[in-house]
């Protein structure tokens, strides 16, 4: 049973996990544990109420000054009840002042995983230890209700949130601030584990200690952004991979997000998470419901490798929803650092032969085949071939490809209007322009209004009419701006601050509506590299472009901190030229195969201009790819070594769920005159059994799982900069 209900106690049970909350004498709805396994005992003997003094008291406490919802821990605390934490929710249920108060109503469980209206949510099939709870709040004084949502997925020591307010009065309510999740810590002393950034310079990481006050991230950009990830962790101080207790928190939702941990006076931590209220508001009329986004939370007792192994099954199992997400996926080339606008048929199909030759799986045709898109100036939203440029029309192109054995994806940015186009000509009113003034432009390009149905008709008939018209198997969905002024001339002034949430709920439908038209399509998502890389987008594309950063070193680093949370199939991955084109770095072609293979495998260069000797690394990497590709896309993924401390090398692992099957690679990243020698110890492995090691395919020697895990392996001196090698291990039949 995950979820027992007992004296008004609510207790959430997953095999390594408890969560727990109660309604007390007042009806409010405190949290009272959430960590390792426990029983039912009732945490609240923990809380200490005290007169801490200018700490508001509610009705219900009368004059008991030491009931304050200022000190208390909640599930879901609210703005205006007398708590000056940080908060869930601010609305305005009519008085023109955000004073809500929320007190218990009633609950209900159920087997399986609620669903969510018009958002990505965490699913279950009927055969899954899988269970919802709904309690249900409601205003001290109105009809105003809060349904707080949880789901309970036992196996995978992962408990969801979200939360859906439905107005009942007769009036309508104005929200201007809902968060999805809030977790109430009664220590202080935790590290805040996240993933900052910039364009090409995605998923840093960084660790920092919570202080008094609060510690914040937000993206305001439109998109949860290449600068924050709305993923973080909170980390006991001695936590490393391997002990200690760490949460989990990860939003799914592709939109601007907020993200806010405070210890409060009496050194409690409280951390909240969800949709960006910077520029938010929402009208919410009477009888309507407001959905907020999903909050995918995990604990862990045995460190931060144990957290990633959660979020990565409980992600691949139940939010990745595409059928490739147990298929082998392509080997594919993309042409867009081959050629970038320059191309026509004659070029592709010169790449599209050597990949066939090299034994690759498939040729993406990335921006520049539509409309008048010889730059990033001008074309966007004229999705119609240019055939004149191509040289030839879509299918024939296609059908050559596939002719080749290969099959054929293109690349497309739905979201986006360029001035210099057809559509903004026939449609200025469908860019977000607040009338008047000159927009704010980024990349030269306009945000078309998605919140708009013509809008998303018109996206849809595009984008279906381009499908429709050759033997596409693949799309790699482009976003490359933030979103400035959000203005829809579809709403009134006054609900102009719907536009950012009502916006990514077009990008949703529209989202979905292609994929219930191909539901064989790989789609993968990328906005600028790694802009939108987030568990919603993972609802709707098993993979995500990690970053327009193909260096394999600085590589290193964008993987290491994307693999806290999301599946290393999830991450897309490239072997580009050198001096590679963002940052000018040479490094040795086997280094850039070793770093790809870490993530979903391609290449990115112009294929019919490489040596024979490259070619024949091309190949012997395509097959080692191939050969293991079960290992790399189901086995537990291991950081080893964190580049952010270990600047002599980088090393990660894959072992087989069974154990029996591992592969650690190694970059190194700084040569030495007299080099120390460097042990790496394996993990995942069976301590009994023998393995053969081989070492960029040449056999090293057979040791036990024990003696790889404790003693480890001893790594060759490198004898270039950025030297690389794989080991392999197998256990001997
Ligand atoms: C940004 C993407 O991240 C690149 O891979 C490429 O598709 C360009 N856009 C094309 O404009």
């Amino acid at each position: 049973m995950g979820i027992i209900v007992e004296n008004n106690i609510f207790t959430l049970h997953t095999n390594n996990s408890s969560y727990q909350m109660k309604v007390d004498d007042k009806g409010s709805l405190i949290h009272t544990y959430y960590g390792k396994r426990t029983d039912e005992t009732d945490y609240s003997y923990l809380i200490a109420l005290a007169d801490r003094g200018f700490s508001g008291n509610v009705p219900q406490a009368q004059d008991e000054r030491t009931y304050s919802l200022d000190f208390m821990p909640q599930e879901f605390p609210v703005w205006g009840s007398g708590d000056y934490r940080v908060n869930c929710l601010q609305t305005d249920l009519g008085s023109g002042v955000n004073d809500c108060l929320l007190v218990f109503d009633s609950y209900k469980t159920y087997t399986g995983k609620y669903a969510l209206q018009a958002l990505p949510a965490m699913f279950a099939s009927e055969h899954d230890k899988v269970e919802t709870l709904e309690i249900t709040l409601k205003d001290y004084h109105e009809a105003f209700y809060v349904h707080l949502l949880y789901g309970v997925f036992e196996d995978y020591d992962v408990i969801t949130r979200a939360v859906v307010l439905e107005n009942k009065t007769d009036q309508n309510i104005i929200l201007s601030r809902i968060m999805s999740a809030c977790l109430e810590l009664n220590t202080s002393d935790w590290d805040m584990i996240h993933f900052y950034g910039r364009h090409a310079e995605e998923r840093e990481t960084e660790r920092v200690p919570l202080f008094h006050g609060i510690t914040e991230l937000k993206s305001t950009r439109g998109t949860s952004s290449h600068q924050h990830n709305p993923f973080v962790i909170l980390a006991e101080k001695n936590a490393n991979e391997d002990m200690g207790e760490c949460y989990g928190f990860s939003l799914l939702y592709s939109g601007g997000f907020h993200m806010q941990a405070e210890v409060d006076q009496t050194c409690q931590a409280r951390l909240v998470m969800g949709i960006d209220d910077s520029d938010f508001s929402w009208e919410l009329p009477s009888g309507a419901c407001f959905t907020a986004p999903e909050v995918c939370m995990s604990y862990s007792a045995l460190g931060l490798s144990k957290l990633s192994h959660n979020y990565h099954n409980a992600f691949l199992n139940h939010l990745i929803r595409s059928k490739w997400k147990d298929k082998q996926r392509p080997v594919l080339v993309n042409n867009w650092e081959a050629t970038y606008f320059d191309f026509n048929a004659g070029k592709l199909l010169k790449i599209a032969e050597e990949a066939s030759a090299l034994g690759l799986d498939m040729l993406v045709l990335d921006d520049g085949w539509f409309g008048k898109r010889d730059s990033d100036y001008s074309g966007l939203g004229d999705w119609v071939v240019n055939e004149e440029k191509l040289g030839c029309s879509l299918k024939q192109l296609v059908d050559e490809v596939n002719g080749m054995g290969l099959m054929f994806g293109i690349w497309f940015e739905p979201e986006m209007i360029s001035e210099d186009s057809d559509l903004y000509r026939a449609h200025p009113d469908w860019a977000m322009i607040v009338p008047g003034r000159e927009p704010i432009r980024g990349r030269s390009q306009l945000v078309l209004d998605m919140t708009r149905e013509d809008v998303q008709e018109y996206v849809k008939e595009r984008l279906f009419a381009i499908m429709d018209s050759a033997n596409i198997q693949y799309m790699k969905w482009d976003m490359n701006r933030s979103i400035a002024a959000a203005y829809s001339a579809k709403l009134s002034g006054k609900r102009q601050g719907e536009v950012r949430h009502r916006y990514i709920l077009g990008l949703y439908h529209v989202l979905e509506a292609l994929l219930q038209r191909y539901p064989d399509l790989l789609l993968e998502g990328c906005s600028g590299g790694g802009g939108r890389f987030d568990a919603g987008m993972l609802y709707y594309s098993p993979q995500i472009w990690c970053s327009d950063n193909t260096d394999a070193v600085e590589r290193l680093r964008i993987q290491y901190g994307t693999s806290f949370a999301y599946p290393m199939s999830t991450v897309s991955a490239h072997v580009s030229v050198c001096p590679n084109h963002q940052n000018g770095r040479v490094t040795p072609f086997k280094t850039r195969g070793i770093c790809a293979m870490q993530g979903t495998f391609g290449y990115e260069l112009d294929l019919s201009k490489m040596t024979d000797e490259e070619k024949d690394m091309v190949r012997k990497q395509v097959q080692t790819f191939k050969q293991h590709y079960r290992l790399f896309q189901f086995g537990d993924y291991y950081r080893l070594t964190s580049p952010v401390d270990n600047h002599d090398y980088t090393a990660w692992e894959y072992a087989n769920k069974n154990g029996e099957e591992a592969c650690l690679s190694v970059v190194f990243t700084d040569l030495h005159g007299n080099p120390v020698p460097q042990i790496v110890k394996w993990k995942g492995l069976l301590a009994n059994r023998e393995y053969k090691v081989l070492r960029d395919m040449e056999p090293v020697g057979k040791y036990t799982g024990t003696a790889l895990m404790q003693g480890g392996i001893l790594l060759p001196i490198p004898k270039e900069n950025y030297d690389s090698c794989q080991f392999y291990a197998c256990v001997e039949e």
